[in-house]
C-alpha cells in the first residue's frame, strides 16, 4: 500500500492509518481515501472529494450508501455478499444454438428482453427452466459524488453490480473486487454499467465470474471514463465459446462516450474485450491481453479508437471488424501523426502469438484537442502485476 494518500483530501496522515487495526475507530475516522489520480478523459473525477470515509456494517447498508444523494467515501474492508438478498427466479429460458458444449459446460441464457426468441439464440434455440439469483441482474443505482474503495485486497461485492446511470456524476471505484453475477447465464448481470453519467474512474477493480458484460456503457452519454489498471479476468467454467473463457467482456456504445482504457489486463476472454459502437471515443493505451480465442476490438460503426503501447499475447483476432475509424500506430514514423492532438508520439503495439490490427485512419484525432489525454508508454507485459484488486 501506498501511502499516497492524501490526493485527493478525504485521506488522513501516516499516523492515523496506524490504527487500523481496530475495526470501531476505523469505521468512524477518517482513514482511507482514494489512491492516486484518474489519468486520461475523466481526469476531472473526485468522488466523494473530502467526505470522511467510513465502513458500511452490511449490504443494506452498503447499498443505501451507494444510492442516496450525499457526497461519500464508502471503504470496503470485507466481501459484501448480495446473493440471495432478493431471493432466486426461475422461468422460461434458452440453450442458445451456439452451445454446443460437451457435459452442459456452456452458457444458458436468460430471456432477458425476448432475446431467446428474437433470434438472437439462433436456429436450434431451445427453450428451458432457468433458475437464478435474482439480485445479480440489475446492479445498484449508484448516485453521483461517491468514492468506493477497498482495503487491500478483501473489498469484494459478490453477487450483484453498480450501475452509474440516469444523470449520475463524479464516481470512483477503486481496488475492489466484482463476482460472481450468475456466471452460467448470459443476461445474468453485469459488473459496472455506466450509461447517462459523468466522470466516472474505475481503478484497480477486478471483474470475474459475470454472466453478462464485466464493463458496459449503455446507449446514453456516459460522458468522460477513464478505466485504468484493472483485470477483467475471463477464466470461467461457463463459456459461451466452449472453452473456459468470458466471451461478453467490454461494451462500448452510447451517444457520447469519451474512455480511456490504460494499463488493464485483459485475460481468458474470447470476445467482446472491447466491442465499440455508436457515437465513442477510445483511447486504448498500455492495455495487455493476453489468451483470448476469439477477438479483442470489434469496432462498430461510429467507433473512433487509438490503440497504442498495448500488448497482444496469444490473441487470435485482435480487431475483428471495423466499421468506424482505428489508428492502430502501425509505425514509429507513422505515429508521429498523433503529437498534434494526443500530445504525445503514439507508441506502436507489440504482438506475440497473435493476429494482428490494421487501422491506419488519423482523420479523427483533433478529437482528442482539448481533452486530457494520457499518457503512453512502451508497450510491457508487466500490467499482468500491477492490474486488479489489492496491489496499491
Ligand atoms: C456533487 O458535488 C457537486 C460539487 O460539489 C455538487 O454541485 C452537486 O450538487 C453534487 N451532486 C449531488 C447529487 O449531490
Ligand atoms: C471450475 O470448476 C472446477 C471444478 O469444480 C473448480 O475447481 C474451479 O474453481 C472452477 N473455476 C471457476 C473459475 O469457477
Amino acid at each position: 500500500m501506498k501511502f499516497n494518500l492524501l490526493a485527493l483530501g478525504s485521506a488522513v496522515s501516516f499516523g492515523q492509518a496506524a490504527v487500523l487495526g481496530d475495526r470501531s475507530q476505523f469505521a468512524e475516522r477518517a482513514t482511507y481515501g482514494v489512491v492516486g489520480k484518474p489519468e486520461g478523459f475523466a481526469a476531472g473525477a473526485t468522488g466523494g472529494g473530502s467526505a470522511a470515509c467510513a465502513v458500511p456494517a452490511d449490504v443494506a447498508q452498503l447499498k443505501s450508501w451507494l444510492m442516496d444523494s450525499t457526497a461519500r467515501c464508502i471503504v470496503l474492508d470485507k466481501e459484501y455478499n448480495f446473493k440471495g438478498t432478493e431471493g432466486t427466479t426461475t422461468e422460461a429460458g434458452c440453450r442458445p444454438a451456439s452451445n454446443k458444449c460437451p457435459g452442459n459446460g456452456g452458457q444458458d441464457a436468460i430471456n432477458k428482453a425476448s432475446w431467446c426468441t428474437n433470434g438472437n439464440a439462433g436456429a436450434g434455440v431451445k427453450t428451458m427452466t432457468v433458475t437464478y439469483d435474482t439480485a445479480a441482474v440489475a446492479g445498484i443505482n449508484v448516485g453521483s459524488n461517491k468514492s468506493i474503495i477497498g482495503v487491500g485486497s478483501k473489498g469484494v461485492i459478490r453477487g450483484k453490480g453498480l450501475r452509474i446511470a440516469n444523470g449520475a456524476k463524479n464516481v470512483i471505484i477503486q481496488n475492489i473486487h466484482i463476482t460472481e453475477l450468475n456466471p452460467q447465464y448470459i443476461w445474468g448481470g453485469d459488473a459496472i454499467t455506466v450509461d447517462g453519467s459523468d466522470l466516472v474512474w474505475v481503478d484497480h477493480v477486478k471483474v470475474s465470474l459475470i454472466g453478462r458484460q464485466m464493463f458496459v456503457a449503455g446507449n446514453g452519454a456516459s460522458n468522460r471514463v477513464t478505466l485504468s489498471n484493472n483485470e477483467f479476468d475471463g477464466v470461467t467454467n461457463w463459456s459461451a465459446t466452449c472453452d473456459g473463457r468470458h466471451y461478453w467482456a467490454i461494451y462500448l456504445t452510447g451517444s457520447s462516450d469519451l474512455i480511456t482504457m490504460k494499463n488493464n489486463y485483459i485475460h481468458h476472454t474470447s470476445g467482446r474485450s472491447p466491442k465499440i459502437n455508436g457515437n465513442s471515443l477510445v483511447h486504448a493505451v498500455n492495455n495487455y491481453w493476453y489468451s483470448n480465442s476469439g477477438h479483442a476490438f470489434d469496432n462498430g460503426a461510429g467507433g473512433k479508437v487509438v490503440a497504442e503501447g498495448n500488448v497482444f499475447q496469444n490473441v487470435a483476432t485482435p480487431l475483428l471488424e471495423n466499421l468506424g475509424k482505428f489508428y492502430s500506430s502501425p509505425s514509429a514514423s507513422a505515429n508521429a501523426v498523433c503529437k498534434a492532438n494526443l500530445g504525445h508520439v503514439c507508441q506502436t503495439n507489440s504482438f506475440g502469438s497473435s493476429g494482428t490490427l490494421s487501422g491506419t485512419d488519423s482523420s479523427f484525432l483533433s478529437s482528442f484537442s482539448g481533452k486530457t489525454v494520457a499518457s503512453a508508454g512502451v508497450a510491457s507485459t508487466a500490467v499482468a502485476n500491477t492490474a486488479g484488486v489489492g496491489k496499491i
